[in-house]
């Protein structure tokens, strides 16, 4: 069994490195009597899953009366996401997410999901993102106008919320082919309650608690049915009208499947909508956000993208075909995604008795992987707290198992939008640095919150000035 044990604590990344690792730790933390390890989870999961890792790279967690495994080691990514892939589903935690997804791609399972997957994924091909590429620059080149005057004022203004509109407004525009006009408001707040539901749920093991009218349920249901009904009738005036476009929806609308030659339902539809303007909107928002503070943080490296950005560009807006050249952009941009992955764990759940690496694992229980964790994990990366965007670099990814960075998944269930959303983040970054010198006026570190998502705790405020060249 295992190799070595190591005893309880609070461990710093340091402490993390310098801990004995076991590959199958005996035991992990002992947790609450009868809750086990969930308080923690609940209440600090980065904290506490990260004290988990140091016990080693299959460490069992208690969680009620079940075991539960942390599974830390790119091989075990490899197993779950693709070897033995079909013999893992979602946990119910996933389950939380329905009633804004419905039976959307991101929490649909079996024959549903596959069908779905083919008639989705054609939409997200290289050539299909490309040509949102003129849509996504101008909406980042309207959203940068009142930088301007912000920049004259050097007025503090809030960036996360800043950034997280501008990436909505993308979304909204790709799909629909139309600004969130009069909705944008209430859009982007009933969003905001999107992912703070879910995060509050995402850990109640019932959902009778849901269910029971307090003013925070009401107010959650309000943003539920608000955000589909914009949805819903958004799509019923396309049917209506015939209207064609080269936006997403057009293209959803359109789909076939292979087989029966038919569209998808209605509410399928709705649903598809749904899950791909929540999947795309924060995890984007997030590391566009995080890539202005952290580059903020390395000015040699922010020195580089705008030469880099100068250069290719020369002063004009990007297009797809300056994703190839603005290489070094792209390489912060993975360097971003690997220290601060806006996805930062997922779980699933064994369907038949399993065993990883000698651990046996039987079926119905549920296994832990955390990208944050295997990004930054002391022996699969040299100094993995380093901000280092040339790891990127052909000659360094060599022999690096690809799961060792997944910021979009692995294996099948794969992000489908993950080139749009490199995209997205390369021209964002680059139209606001090549013209803009940010000064973060909140925390220089903001901490992690206990979100879905890698956000920082509290929002970052930032001011902005013309940018100084030299
Ligand atoms: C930085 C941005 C993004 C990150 C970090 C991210 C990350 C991820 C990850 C980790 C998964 C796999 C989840 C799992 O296996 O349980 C996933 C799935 C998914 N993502 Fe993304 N994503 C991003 C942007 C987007 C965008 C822009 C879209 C759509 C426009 C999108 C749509 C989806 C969908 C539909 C799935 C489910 C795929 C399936 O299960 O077949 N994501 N994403």
């Amino acid at each position: 069994m295992s190799e070595s044990k190591v005893t309880a604590g609070t461990f710093t990344a340091a402490e993390r490195e310098n801990a004995p690792r076991a590959k199958i730790a005996a035991e992990g933390p002992k947790g609450h009597p009868i809750m086990g390890v969930l308080p923690e989870l609940r209440t600090t999961p980065l904290k506490f899953l990260e004290k988990v890792a140091s016990y080693g790279d299959i460490v069992p967690m208690r969680i009620l009366m079940t075991t539960a495994y942390l599974l830390n080691h790119p091989a075990h990514v490899e197993h779950v996401l693709q070897k033995n892939y079909r013999n893992y589903r979602k946990t119910p935690m996933v389950g939380k997410l329905k009633p804004f997804m419905g039976e959307g791609l991101l929490v649909s399972e079996g024959e549903l999901w596959t069908r779905q997957r083919k008639l989705i994924q054609p939409s997200f091909l290289k050539e299909r993102v490309d040509a949102l590429a003129g849509r996504m620059t101008d909406v980042i080149q309207t959203h940068l106008k009142p930088w301007e005057t912000r920049a004259q004022t050097g007025e503090p203004f809030n960036l996360s919320w800043d950034i997280s509109a501008l990436t909505l407004e993308i979304a909204f525009q790709t799909m629909f082919d139309t600004g969130l006009g009069a909705d944008a408001q209430g859009f982007k707040e009933a969003m905001v309650i999107a992912h703070d539901v879910t995060a509050d749920r995402v850990w109640n093991l019932t959902t009778i608690t849901e269910k029971i009218p307090t003013k925070r349920n009401r107010q959650d249901n309000e943003a539920i049915a608000y955000l589909r009904g914009v949805c819903t009738r958004i799509i019923a005036e396309r049917r209506a009208s015939s209207r064609r476009s080269d936006d997403l929806l057009s293209i959803l609308m359109d789909a076939r499947d292979a087989d029966t030659n038919e569209v998808m339902s209605e509410q399928q539809l709705r649903d598809e909508v749904m899950t791909l303007m929540i999947a795309g909107h924060d995890t984007t928002a997030t590391m566009v956000a995080w890539a202005l503070v952290m580059l903020k943080q390395q000015p040699a490296f922010l020195e580089k993208l705008r030469d880099e950005v100068d250069e290719v560009l020369a002063g004009r807006i990007p297009e797809a075909g300056d994703m190839k050249t603005l290489d070094f952009t792209k390489r912060v941009v993975q360097e971003v995604a690997r220290l601060r992955p806006s996805i930062w764990w997922f779980a699933r759940v064994a369907i038949n008795d399993d065993n990883i690496a000698g651990q046996p694992i039987k079926a119905g229980t549920t296994v832990f992987i955390s990208q944050y964790l295997i990004h930054t994990h002391p022996h699969v990366w040299d100094d993995p707290e380093k901000f280092d965007p040339d790891r990127f670099l052909p000659e360094n990814t060599a022999g690096r198992s690809k799961f060792a960075y997944f910021p979009f998944g692995a294996g099948p269930r794969i992000c489908v939008g993950g080139g749009f959303a490199m995209m997205e983040m390369v021209f964002a970054l680059s139209m606001i640095l090549r013209r803009y010198d940010l000064e973060v006026t909140s925390d220089q570190e903001p901490a992690f919150g206990n979100l879905v998502t890698l956000r920082p705790h509290e929002d970052i405020w930032a001011r902005v000035k013309p940018r100084l060249r030299h």
